[in-house]
């Protein structure tokens, strides 16, 4: 999956990724608070504005020079030499095509190239198995279930 790639997030990628964006059900503990999601301008920059800071990389997961997915490296913990993984892709026509795959990948080897991380950790709500399997594809160990999530690990 030579052509996907991930680029540092901006502003204009983050609205032109939310623009066409679809919340994915898989990642709702409780659907009964699960809503579609509508693209709101100010709602985006608020966003893009929030992830910003030094415990946190924000990335575009790029096909075709265009934004399909988001990943974010997160809590990044540069004593300990680690930070958590997080990942959505934009909507529906960029699942199961093995985009998220070599995402992951790229972002572990961002993680631990880029960021001279030891170690990348993840964690799933139980239902979501379409995830723990990618998690699980690209080297990530199960640790442990604890309060309806599941936890992984990957070291270097
Ligand atoms: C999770 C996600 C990033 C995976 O990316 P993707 O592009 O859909 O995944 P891929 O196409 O690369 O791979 C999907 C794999 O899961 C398998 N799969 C599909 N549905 C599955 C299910 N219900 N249970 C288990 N495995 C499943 C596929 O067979 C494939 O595995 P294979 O390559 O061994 O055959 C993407 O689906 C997504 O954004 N989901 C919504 C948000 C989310 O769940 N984020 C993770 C939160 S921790």
């Amino acid at each position: 999956m030579g052509d996907i790639s991930l680029r540092m997030m901006t502003r204009e990628l983050c609205h032109e990724l939310f623009q066409n964006w679809e919340n994915d059900p898989d990642i709702c503990m409780d659907m009964a608070l699960f809503k579609p999601y509508q693209y709101d301008e100010a709602a985006v920059n608020r966003y893009f504005d929030a992830k910003q800071g030094p415990s946190r990389v924000l990335l575009a997961v790029m096909k075709d020079n265009a934004p399909i997915g988001e990943v974010q490296l997160k809590r990044i913990d540069r004593e300990r030499g680690e930070c958590t993984l997080s990942i959505h892709m934009q909507n529906d026509a960029y699942k199961g095509r093995g985009y998220g795959t070599c995402a992951e990948r790229l972002a572990l080897e961002y993680a631990f190239e880029v960021l001279d991380m030891a170690a990348v950790n993840a964690d799933v709500i139980a239902k979501n198995t379409r995830s723990q399997h990618v998690l699980e594809k690209v080297g990530f160990r199960f640790l442990k279930e604890e309060n309806g999530f599941k936890y992984y690990r990957c070291e270097r």
